[in-house]
């Protein structure tokens, strides 16, 4: 069993390969539904080699009717570990679409009957940090005193923070907050799990991100954070009167302050991502005459082991 989760991470890396090498190839075509669906396929197909019992908790698409690993699907061979899966095949489709960076292919997993089910919540507000900052961070307080109290964790001025933050018209209060503060943002349009990935990488430029993105992408990003330090405070953050009755309606307590410990209840969180774009946070996968580059980032929540991994595919690619 252990060297099972011994080598999970690494099996989990072939998955997010085989999603990237198969949606760059869709990159800066303007065809989201179509990279997101090859990307869908090639992940199905990789699980399907690897020694797991996995199931879907957290698929993607539902929210905009996208080609999808779907909630409940049975992926893996069936033999091995039983675990909860979350997964997107391309976290950014819209930047897979338009040629923008930080488009990547992610998997988190943790043993089975681990994973928070957000049931029918589409929105998530998020704030993440670094570790040393885990304890004094307060989704409840207001902007100004979270960074105040993040820069003075990490040893940074506030001018000096960089926040991560969506470009969404629901955010231009959060952006108003944090300018007053004078600590930089970094607008982007999509990925908020590279964004929540750059805050608790202490290589990455990035300090904190904070704002309302999706909530499967909220419960992906647990996984990683789990595994390498560091803290998210998450609320469901409904956009809409029926996304929120919805989640009323399945029994969801709206005012739940969740965790990294609430949505992922073991300390056996496993992640990978393969980036598809080339970005600030892991190149893209460069394709050449004998196949293709890839660079990925796996992490084991048992041991606390971070790899970084260029992969040479050299076979021919369809
Ligand atoms: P997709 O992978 O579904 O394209 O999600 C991209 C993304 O930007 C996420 O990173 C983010 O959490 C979410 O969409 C925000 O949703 P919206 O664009 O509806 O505000």
């Amino acid at each position: 069993m252990d060297s099972m989760y011994k080598n999970l991470a690494l099996n989990l890396v072939r998955v997010t390969e085989s999603a990237a090498l198969a949606a760059g190839r869709f990159l800066g075509k303007g065809l989201k539904e179509a990279g997101d669906g090859a990307a869908v396929d090639a992940m199905r197909n990789a699980f399907s080699t690897i020694d797991i019992n996995g199931s879907i908790i957290i698929g993607e698409g539902e929210k905009d009717n996208a080609p999808m690993l779907y909630n409940g699907e049975k992926v893996g061979n069936g033999n091995g570990l039983d675990l909860d899966l979350a997964v997107d095949p391309v976290e950014g489709t819209n930047l897979l679409a338009l040629g923008r960076p930080n488009a990547i292919a992610v998997v988190g997993a943790c043993p089975a009957g681990n994973m928070y089910d957000p049931g029918p919540s589409y929105y998530m507000k998020k704030i993440v940090g670094p570790p040393e900052a885990a304890k004094v961070i307060d989704i409840n307080a207001p902007v100004k005193d979270n960074l105040t109290n993040i820069a003075k964790a990490i040893g940074k001025s506030v001018e000096e923070l960089v926040v991560f933050v969506l470009e969404k018209p629901r955010h231009d209060q959060l952006i108003a907050d944090i300018r007053k503060t004078g600590a930089c943002i970094q607008l982007h349009t999509d990925g908020d799990v590279a964004g929540s990935l750059m805050a608790v990488n202490p290589d990455s430029d990035v300090d904190v991100m904070m704002g309302t993105g999706g909530t499967p992408e909220g419960v992906i990003s647990a996984c990683a954070i789990r595994a390498l330090g560091g803290q998210m405070f998450a609320h469901l953050d409904p956009q809409s009167e029926a996304e929120r009755q919805a989640i009323q309606s399945y029994g969801t307590d709206l005012n739940e302050i969740l965790t990294v410990e609430t949505l992922i209840t073991s300390d056996d969180a496993f992640f990978a991502a393969t980036g598809i774009s080339g970005g600030s946070f892991l190149s893209g996968v460069k394709y050449h005459s004998k196949g293709a580059i890839s660079h990925s980032m796996i992490l084991n929540g048992r041991t606390g082991t971070v790899r970084f991994i260029k992969s040479y595919h050299n076979r021919p690619l369809t």
